[in-house]
């Protein structure tokens, strides 16, 4: 959440800094902020709104600098408004600063500040850091760099800063705890981001820069160091990402790129992983931990939102192919829990940004009681990447709409294959199995462009359903996970209600709903479950709510069942969630579309959740 960038270099910082804001948009954009400084002074510009608003709001201003630093916030403390908006400025005046994260003690630091004289312009935690290492710096006499390693020592909570100074026109002094911080190495220029794609066309070596370490950079030197002033080697890395692969390419929104990728984004998941002739499946990082993973007592798997239901699925395979018991975890829930963590667990954390806090912050604490960690993870490199013990990428590529997609599917593909990997090894899947469940995988990207070719009649459903008020999505065994991804999409993109529900449980409450205002969603494609499903949909037909079912192709008799139906291609169970999730992914975004809203940037989120 909220989007950082700096420059310093020789080039004109502004519009770096305002296409770099762009492009981390996604992190949130509920207003945004730039502060330069042309070496007459600080000139700090901020807006509520998206950062288009920005750029009208300083039409005619004095825009000239060669260093700067900019913001796009998702609003943690103080509602989105100019006066919240960063950067913020110190009592002086003098020091700029961004941030992103939360500084959880802020409340004591402000009486302090408070109590000598300061008193604040907006309501947020940023600008009661900003003081106090003000405060610092002119209690201690000492330079900023001193003045933010000491105030840091003092503050509980997550936080990426970057702040400039009025009196230094080259240096940005930038710090990282819990946030993500990439710093580009130009020639006689750096780059900073919350991610490395604001330096995308300018370099391809980057520094991630870790907790608790603190960069100060000009446009010729990146020293680094940690809290305790000791000077670090900055590990320099190549970015293995094209512009092309951020960019909407000729798509209305990120969300449809996203989804109609997947035919790709899953094929370049199994590509060098999977072989269906050998009978293989290659994957270094859990090779590595095989033994551990096939004797583990558990795993239990961690998560947040679309990358939870991941796990839900999960849970299915494992505990069908490999007969180990799993557990699946809410991470916000996990880390503060006290859980159980016996030698011999296996943690597993599952996230497209690698940077969630909750999912973070949870394994780092699993990982302190001996857990083994693994980590299925999209973003390279990413926190939670770095943090686990091994694991595998989802090669999904940057994801940007906000509401995830393809990550989702990315994911199953990786965690099926660990699945069948690992039950393999172990001797848990029946040799004919596992063979068919390999062909069966290699055949899920064609079967998903199958389905995106035949999708035309969700967009005259989704003009149909639009005005609803509240839907229920519902589904049995592998698809009940699919069922909460669909509902979760829907309410993201659409802002209608929307509650996933195992099919079965539904009239133990939720079928009070029905009535013939209603829309049912069921995941009904042929498993072992499916005349079971059936009836649940006679319950619902009984009572008059619009059926809408997600079926196998050439299923006649569920069709008929239906007011309105979208057929996927016949699919072993196993990877039947990977084609079913896409219609349902496709009618949130074309409800989203019909209703006329910002289905890339829905209301109150942020794509990386970097605050618990
Ligand atoms: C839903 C969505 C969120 C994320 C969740 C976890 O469309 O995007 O629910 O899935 O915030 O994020 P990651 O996977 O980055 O840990």
């Amino acid at each position: 959440m909220c989007g950082i960038v700096g420059y310093t270099g020789h080039r004109e910082a502004y519009p770096i800094i305002i296409k770099g804001l762009k492009r981390l948009e996604y992190r949130g954009y509920d207003s945004t902020g730039v502060a330069l400084n042309n070496g007459s002074g600080l000139n700090v510009y901020k807006k509520k709104g998206k950062v288009a608003e920005l750029e009208e709001a300083v039409i005619g201003k004095d825009l000239h600098a060669h260093i700067g630093i900019g913001h796009t916030r998702w609003a943690t403390h103080g509602e989105p408004s100019d006066r919240n908006a960063h950067p913020h400025q110190s009592a002086s005046g003098k020091l700029a600063m961004i941030h992103n994260g939360i500084i959880e003690n802020y409340t004591q630091l402000k009486k302090e500040l408070i109590s000598k004289g300061y008193y604040f312009e907006s309501d947020t935690d940023t600008e009661v850091l900003l003081n106090f290492i003000e405060e610092i710096r002119k209690n201690n006499q000492c330079d900023l760099e001193e003045a933010v390693r000491i105030a840091l020592k003092r503050v509980t909570g997550a936080y990426v800063i970057l702040l400039i100074d009025e009196d230094d026109p080259a240096t940005i002094i930038a710090a990282r705890k819990g946030s993500p911080l990439v710093i580009g190495i130009g020639k006689g220029e750096h780059f900073l981001g919350s991610d490395a794609s604001p330096m995308l066309e300018y370099t391809k070596e980057v520094v991630y820069v870790n907790d608790y370490e603190l960069a100060i950079v000009k446009p010729d030197e990146l020293i680094l160091k940690n809290l305790g002033n000791e000077k670090l080697t900055p590990y320099v890395q190549k970015l293995d990402l094209e512009l092309a692969a951020i960019e909407k390419g000729g798509y209305e929104h990120f969300m449809l790129k996203e989804i109609v990728e997947q035919p790709q984004t899953i094929y370049d998941c199994l590509r060098g992983r999977l072989d269906p002739i050998e009978g293989t499946i290659t994957m270094s990082g859990i090779q590595q931990y095989a033994e551990q993973i096939m004797n583990a007592n558990r795993i239990v798997i961690v998560a947040c939102g679309t990358s939870w239901h991941a796990g839900l699925v999960a849970e299915y395979i494992f505990e069908e192919l490999c007969r180990i018991n799993v557990e699946v975890e809410y991470a916000s829930e996990f880390r503060y829990r006290n859980p159980v963590i016996n030698k011999g667990d296996v943690i597993l954390a599952i996230s497209q940004s690698g940077e969630t806090a909750d999912t973070l912050v949870a394994i780092e604490n699993a990982k302190s009681k001996g857990a083994i960690l693994l980590g299925v993870v999209n973003v390279v490199g990413s926190s939670i990447a770095r943090t686990s013990h091994a694991g595998a990428y989802t090669h999904a590529g940057p994801e940007i709409g906000v509401a995830s997609t393809k990550a989702f599917t990315a994911q199953l593909a990786v965690l099926t294959m660990i699945a069948l990997k690992i039950g393999y090894l172990k001797g848990s899947i029946p040799q004919e199995r596992y063979m068919n469940l390999l062909n069966e995988l290699q055949q899920v990207p064609e079967k998903v462009a199958w389905i995106l070719k035949h999708s035309a009649p969700i967009k005259a459903m989704a003009e149909k359903y639009k005005d609803a008020r509240d839907f229920l999505y519902l589904g049995r065994g592998y698809n009940f996970p699919v069922a909460l991804e669909g509902a979760l999409k829907l309410k993201e993109i659409s802002y209608i209600h929307a509650e996933g529900y195992p099919a079965a449980e539904m009239k133990h409450g939720p079928i009070a709903l029905v009535d013939d205002q209603l829309p049912v969603v069921f995941v009904a494609t042929r498993d072992a479950y499916h005349e079971k499903v059936m009836s649940n949909m006679q319950e619902i037909k009984a009572r008059k709510g619009k059926l809408i079912a997600v079926i196998t192709e050439g299923d006649t008799a569920t069709a008929e069942l239906c007011d309105d139906y979208i057929e996927v291609p016949e699919a072993d169970e196993i990877v039947a969630p990977m084609l079913s999730v896409v219609p349902l992914q496709l009618l949130a975004y074309y409800i989203g579309v019909a209703k006329e809203l910002d289905v890339d940037k829905p209301r109150n989120l942020a794509k990386s959740v970097t605050v618990e």
